[in-house]
């Protein structure tokens, strides 16, 4: 059958973004508050261990602190699907009753929260939808596939599968959506990204017991032929990964440690945070400039930039490379003070929150950078 009969339009093969969808859990954590909980366990683990501490056989753990956690990072606060377990220092971790089967699971129902604002804003119903991937660092289970899951509570027919990329998967997920497009082979694609991060965050851990927050956005990757008339053109997307355990997970099922061990740590989150710092700011910029180039587009003269929410400081770093000038907060909007680091949904909740005001023909970069190393580039263009 050819494309006319399938579709009233003649479809274009050429890619946009015709709306995205965020989905921010109702709880929110400040520095203040973690801060108190993560030094209460301090005290607690101190105490329990005196005897060990005093004859040298155990460290004595140091209090976290807002000033710092505030001025490494600028983050404020975080939002969380589950406070109270995560702030319980005989806790510190997110808990929720157990679901059944055939109830939705919580990773898909954050998903199709999100999934549902982007096609409202769309315009779409189910019916238009032909793939949903969801793009997350994290899955909470092996199979079947959230982003199947999440197609059926959402009524698409069509197909869906997982990918992972950590902090890129969301970028990493809208060139894979781009690429159906491009090919011909779907017209309408839902990129989910639901991170519920405070599951492998080690809330005992000082270095990075700040970092993460939870979310879920969507993006809604569509034929220009259905767009909606305002819409974001995608000029260009680049992917990279480059191997480093400088930020490493080894949770999975070949990997088990008993929860009270010390190897139970090795199965969450951990990171050389300045060696991740120094490396891929150079990796990232550069990657930004030579596609830049590529693509023709002269970096100085991008009205926005939707970068990663991991650190602030590296923000401003790489937004000064590439704009050649200190970014604004208007060129260069910041998420992670309230959010945290979202993973993959950091540059898709700037760019949710920040794309409105900008006029027709503005060009701008969604930008995402983590664990793997991965980064991913999407130039887009505003059309109207
Ligand atoms: N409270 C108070 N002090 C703390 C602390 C805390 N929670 N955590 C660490 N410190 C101390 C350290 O002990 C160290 O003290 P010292 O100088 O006496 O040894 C000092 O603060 C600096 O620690 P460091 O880990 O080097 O901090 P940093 O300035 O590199 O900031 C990060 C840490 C994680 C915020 C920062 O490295 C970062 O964001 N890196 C990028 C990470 C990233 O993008 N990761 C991607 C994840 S997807």
């Amino acid at each position: 059958m050819q494309d006319s009969q399938l579709y009233p339009h003649a479809l274009t093969g050429r890619p946009v973004i015709s709306a995205t969808g965020l989905f921010t859990p109702p709880e929110s954590i400040t520095n203040a508050e973690l801060v108190a909980s993560f030094n209460a366990f301090v005290d607690r683990h101190n105490a329990a261990h005196a005897a060990a501490i005093a004859a040298g056989e155990v460290e004595a753990l140091a209090y976290s602190s807002v000033e710092f956690i505030e001025k490494a990072s600028g983050i404020k606060a975080r939002h969380v699907m589950a406070k109270a377990p995560v702030l319980d220092p005989e806790i510190m971790a997110p808990r929720w009753p157990e679901r059944g089967n055939d109830e939705l699971s919580i990773m898909a129902e954050i998903g199709v929260a999100a999934a549902r604002e982007a096609m409202a804003r769309a315009g779409r119903e189910a019916s238009d939808v032909d793939a949903v991937l969801c793009a997350a660092s994290n899955m909470q289970r092996a199979y079947p596939a959230m982003a199947i899951e999440i197609q059926q509570a959402l009524g698409i027919v069509g197909f869906g599968f997982d990918m992972n990329v950590a902090c890129s998967s969301a970028t990493f997920g809208i060139q894979t959506a781009a690429d159906y497009v491009r090919a011909g082979h779907a017209k309408s694609v839902l990129v989910v990204s639901p991170e519920i991060t405070s599951g492998h965050l080690n809330w005992r851990d000082r270095d990075s017991h700040f970092i993460f927050g939870d979310v879920a956005t969507a993006v809604l990757v569509e034929d220009a032929a259905i767009a909606p008339a305002q819409h974001w053109e995608i000029v260009g997307t680049k992917l990279k990964t480059v191997f480093s355990n400088n930020i490493r997970n080894n949770f999975g099922f070949l990997n088990h440690a008993h929860p009270e061990t010390a190897e139970a740590a090795d199965k969450l989150f951990v990171q050389e945070g300045r060696k991740v710092f120094k490396e891929v700011v150079p990796m990232v910029a550069q990657m930004i400039l030579d596609e830049a180039a590529r693509l023709g587009i002269d970096p100085t003269g991008l009205r926005r930039l939707w970068l990663h929410q991991a650190n602030a400081g590296m923000n401003r770093l790489i937004a000064h490379k590439v704009l050649g000038h200190e970014a604004s907060e208007d060129e260069s909007p910041t998420v992670l003070d309230t959010y945290g680091n979202t993973s993959s949904a950091g540059s898709i909740i700037a760019f949710h929150k920040h794309s409105d005001d900008l006029a027709i023909g503005d060009a701008g970069l969604i930008c995402s950078f983590g664990a793997g190393y991965s980064a991913g580039t999407v130039f887009v263009r505003k059309v109207g």
